[in-house]
């Protein structure tokens, strides 16, 4: 593809981010033959290294973090890599960099994918470092980063605003992994491949929405950032409010990177702003407490390492909002996160409205559930559950499942980072967060960041293992509803 951008500079090369997710993704892409074989892989660090010092400590990582490691694999791996030393602060490290990857005889450096897996306070500085090198002259250039995107509404539009002074939007990257996910795209093949779905994919059909992601853990080593983000920030600001973006849309005219982001963009905009009067009625957070996950005992988010004994931080969230537009009007989107909770298991459940007559009387009435769609993202999986006739001479009804297990044996499981960095290098960013639906996606969790800032003594707490706080059902519109946990 001649717009293939095969040079790599990963700054953060030694920290978290790249040991777990980046390195490893580009590990596997190298050992599914994916990775371009002119493909060069700068790894930029303070750490005074060299390439066989850098190969030591990729190698750990690598055993440490990427499944199925192996010898001949990782130096074939290593061929790709070049290790650079210097302080990302310091212009001539840049100078050290451009002279890098300019090619022989050139005076211009190669267009360059620069991905950011540095603290969030370092993205201007970088950039603007990048900038001054003369980086962001060549078009091609493509700059990564993630999330948080700031940390609220005002500080994402002056990151924007700082990257923007630098770099195109066009030249931007913004990850969210969950977009990476299969199943998250496979919301859009769902809805868009078949018809019967979107024809009732509206509020003429559908009570409500709920979109959970769980988590069995806890918040690891991560108690600096965690206990100043919290999981609105963490979790619902981007990952949840994207599945809700992909479930909620129109139709796009075409799947071109910016046709199905206006989309999502409309989706955010439409989303009825919760008063300041309103937050509690809308949104209710939670902290784990301590409690007993598979077998083992845990201790109470106040006793992680690293948290504030009267910390406020919530570690769960249930949030509901209205999507005012024709197609949403009324119909209620349940979200809900956190972390300890019984299971690693994300979902989305659509549940319908009741029929307009229940003819079957034989069947208890309080066993006629309206009908469910149940997207699994974690274990995959796609139901519909539906209502048949009991065998027998009696009129009763019971549910089954229609299941789409749709992965066939030895197909391939990409990570979610190993499709998103192949878009990088390709230029295709349809997965990619554009700055509006940062900016917007803040404007919907503004008003419940602001609310519940103000109110720093008191958090409620659920046992770690458990679904979350009771009151969490007190977010739904009505009697009926309640959170589905078992999909
Ligand atoms: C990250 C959050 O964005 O997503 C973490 O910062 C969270 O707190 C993680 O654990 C969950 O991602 P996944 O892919 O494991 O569901």
């Amino acid at each position: 593809d001649e717009h293939c951008i095969c040079q790599f500079v990963i700054f953060g090369s030694t920290g978290d981010l790249a040991s777990k997710k980046l390195l490893p993704a580009l590990y596997h892409l190298k050992c599914a033959g994916r990775l371009p074989p002119e493909m060069r892989i700068i790894a930029f660090g303070r750490r005074p290294w060299n390439d066989k010092a850098w190969q030591e400590f990729l190698k750990e990582q690598l055993e440490h973090y990427a499944e199925g490691f192996t010898a001949d694999h990782f130096a074939d791996f290593c061929t790709h890599f070049h290790y650079v030393e210097g302080e990302i602060h310091d212009p001539a490290a840049y100078q050290k960099l451009r002279k890098i990857l300019t090619p022989k005889g050139s005076t211009e450096p190669d267009p360059s994918i620069f991905y950011l897996a540095i603290r969030p306070a370092d993205f201007v500085p970088v950039v603007q470092q990048l900038s001054a090198a003369g980086f962001n002259k060549e078009a091609d250039t493509r700059i990564v980063i993630e999330k948080p995107f700031g940390d609220d509404l005002e500080s994402a539009m002056q990151l924007n605003e700082q990257l923007h002074r630098h770099f195109k939007e066009e030249q931007i990257y913004r990850i969210d992994h969950y977009l990476g996910k299969e199943i998250v795209q496979n919301l859009l093949v769902f809805r868009f491949a078949n018809l019967p779905i979107e024809a009732i994919w509206n509020r003429n059909y559908i009570d409500h929405v709920q979109i959970t992601v769980a988590e069995s853990g806890g918040i690891e080593n991560r108690a600096g950032y965690y206990d100043q983000a919290g999981a609105l920030r963490d979790m619902v600001q981007n990952h949840l409010m994207q599945i809700l973006t992909l479930v909620a849309m129109e139709p796009p005219p075409s799947l071109e990177a910016d046709a199905l982001r206006d989309e999502k963009v409309k989706v955010l905009r439409s989303i009825r702003p919760i008063p300041k009067s309103a937050v509690h009625a809308h949104a209710l957070r939670a902290q784990y407490g301590p409690g007993v996950i598979e077998e083992q005992h845990v201790p109470g988010y106040a006793d992680e390492a690293g948290v504030a004994k009267n910390s406020v931080t919530e570690t769960f969230v249930a949030a509901k909002f209205y999507i005012d537009n024709w197609r949403w009007r009324g119909v209620p989107f349940y979200l809900r996160t956190g972390k300890r909770l019984p299971a690693k298991t994300s979902s989305v459940a659509i549940r319908f409205r009741h029929t307009p007559q229940q003819l079957f009387r034989e069947t208890p009435i309080e066993r006629i559930e309206p009908n469910w769609i149940l997207l699994s993202l974690e274990p995959e999986s796609l139901k519909i559950e539906i209502y048949v006739k009991e065998p027998g001479l009696e009129m009763r009804v019971r549910p089954v499942q229609l299941n789409a297990s749709y992965r066939r044996d030895g197909e391939e499981e990409l990570d979610a980072y190993e499709a998103l960095l192949l878009d990088v290098m390709e230029g295709d960013k349809a997965l990619f967060i554009r700055f509006d639906e940062v900016e917007w996606a803040w404007r919907v969790v503004d008003p419940i960041i602001k609310a519940w800032g103000r109110e720093v003594d008191y958090i409620i707490t659920y046992p770690a293992g458990s679904w979350g706080p009771d009151e969490a059902t007190r977010i739904m519109d009505k009697e009926d509803q309640y959170w589905r946990n078992q999909i």
